[in-house]
């Protein structure tokens, strides 16, 4: 059979590890797919940069619609990144009858509902699991592999930027500027660092696997999202003592009464698998109601863990070219016409566990107001610990473990406790997580 042509938009980490993946692995991929696949053509912004991969053989342009408006071309792989230029090209090929791979988590969180109603009518194929936790197959395990399961909740280490510097902090007391400048050399950062640190890139993520995971329309909006810039060494350490390590977690959950959708910090017992999940790597523990928990493990980052998915994309799409386009897997893993509205719920709707502390003036009386005010929100306290005061300070520092309430109910708590004068107005609230 003919080989199947591929152009590749944008050649850098990604783009450049793909190739490399695509040409070195050429046999065995074939072999798999049923067909050679051949990288015909790449387009990059500057054509005299250094590269990661060779590109001798592929025709090198600068202009992204010589790709698309080739039509020996097949598949286009979208490496680009950000969600303008990436989003018009997306559309461009899409209408070309172009299949689609790409790695952009944004593109996908944020214009996927369109870009699949424009695919479908096309008859092609959008493929995307590398958008989601890098090399893990995520996205193939929940849209097939569990398939028979009402997924009851998922939570995942979905940023390896964000876990790298959690990870350096704690083992090597290492500061947060310097960690995430690390991250930024290897290529693991995204191109506007913020996005890792502030949760926005785990928000992404966790829009796409709560689309699959629970047949809802992509909702990026909805997400309540926490970054790490908060986290100091003495609340991970605090938590280290309470037998509990800090992880910027993304968690999808079915509730009664609809979905919740947060990421932020969070406590977990350290005994968990997915707690000892450090450096770069990430993780996902999904609770299915039939396989009960399962935990899927890897690399977030780097060119060849994210060729990796984008390669196994390829295959998947050259294996469909054949079938029917009403026999393709459907995108959001439940059929298009059967996305349903269930309410994303707000904020002070969640449900969880909390890590307090409190500075709290050391004399008689103040932690009986405290516990009054929880008592009268009906907040039960797992825990508490009071440490040394602080240097040349009279305020004792006061953690506590906080057993699950809504999120409204403690927020009208805290806000009582932070009006007390005998606490600093700013109380430290980090979410805690059990993950049963
Ligand atoms: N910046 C992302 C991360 C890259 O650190 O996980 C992979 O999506």
């Amino acid at each position: 059979m003919k080989p199947v042509k591929v152009g590749v938009l944008g050649l850098g980490v990604v783009g450049g590890g793909t190739i490399n993946v695509l040409k070195r692995n050429a046999t065995e991929i074939a072999r798999r797919a049923g067909r050679e696949i051949i990288v015909t053509s790449a387009c990059a912004r500057n054509l005299d940069r250094e590269r990661i991969c060779d590109t001798q053989g592929i025709n090198l342009t600068t202009d992204p619609l010589e790709i698309i408006n080739d039509p020996e071309i097949e598949i286009i792989l979208e490496l680009i990144g950000g969600d303008t230029l990436a989003k018009d090209l997306v559309l461009i090929a899409i209408a070309k009858g172009k299949h689609i791979v790409t790695a952009n988590k944004a593109l996908i969180a944020l214009h996927g509902n369109e870009i699949f109603e424009h695919a479908s009518k096309k008859g092609v194929v959008i493929a995307f699991e590398a958008a989601v936790a890098g090399g893990i197959p995520i996205i193939k395990a929940l849209r097939e592999g569990l398939s028979g399961n009402q997924i009851e909740w998922l939570a995942g280490i979905i940023n390896g930027t964000g876990n790298f510097i959690l990870t350096e902090m704690r083992d090597k007391s290492r500061e947060f500027n310097d960690v995430l400048a690390e991250a930024q050399a290897l290529g693991y950062a995204e191109a506007d660092p913020t996005f890792d640190i502030e949760g926005i890139d785990a928000a992404h993520k966790l829009t796409i696997l709560a689309s699959i995971a629970f047949g809802i329309p992509l909702q990026f909006e909805k997400v309540y999202t926490e970054g790490i810039t908060e986290i100091t060494r003495e609340d991970v350490s605090y938590a280290e003592e309470l037998g509990y390590r800090i992880k910027h977690l993304g968690i999808a959950r079915k509730t009664d009464k609809g979905i919740e959708l947060r990421v932020h910090p969070t406590l977990i017992p350290h005994r968990r698998l997915i707690a000892n999940v450090d450096g770069i790597m990430n993780a996902i523990l999904v609770q299915g109601d039939a396989l009960g928990p399962s935990l899927y493990y890897g690399a977030g980052a780097g060119a060849e863990p994210t060729a990796s998915a984008v390669v196994a994309d390829v295959v998947d799409v050259v294996r469909a070219l054949t079938t029917d386009p009403e026999n393709h897997v459907p995108h959001l893993a439940f059929q298009a016409n059967s996305i349903t509205d269930i309410p994303v719920l707000n904020a002070e709707e969640m449900i969880t566990g909390y890590y307090l502390r409190l500075n709290a003036d050391d004399k008689p009386g103040v932690l009986a107001d405290v516990t009054a005010i929880f008592s009268e929100h009906q907040i039960s306290i797992e825990a508490m610990i009071q440490k040394e005061p602080h240097k040349g300070t009279a305020k004792v520092p006061i953690i506590m473990l906080m057993q699950t309430t809504i999120e409204k109910k403690m927020n009208a708590a805290l806000k009582k406790i932070e009006a007390l004068d005998s606490i600093d107005s700013k109380i430290v609230r980090i979410r805690m997580e059990i993950l049963k």
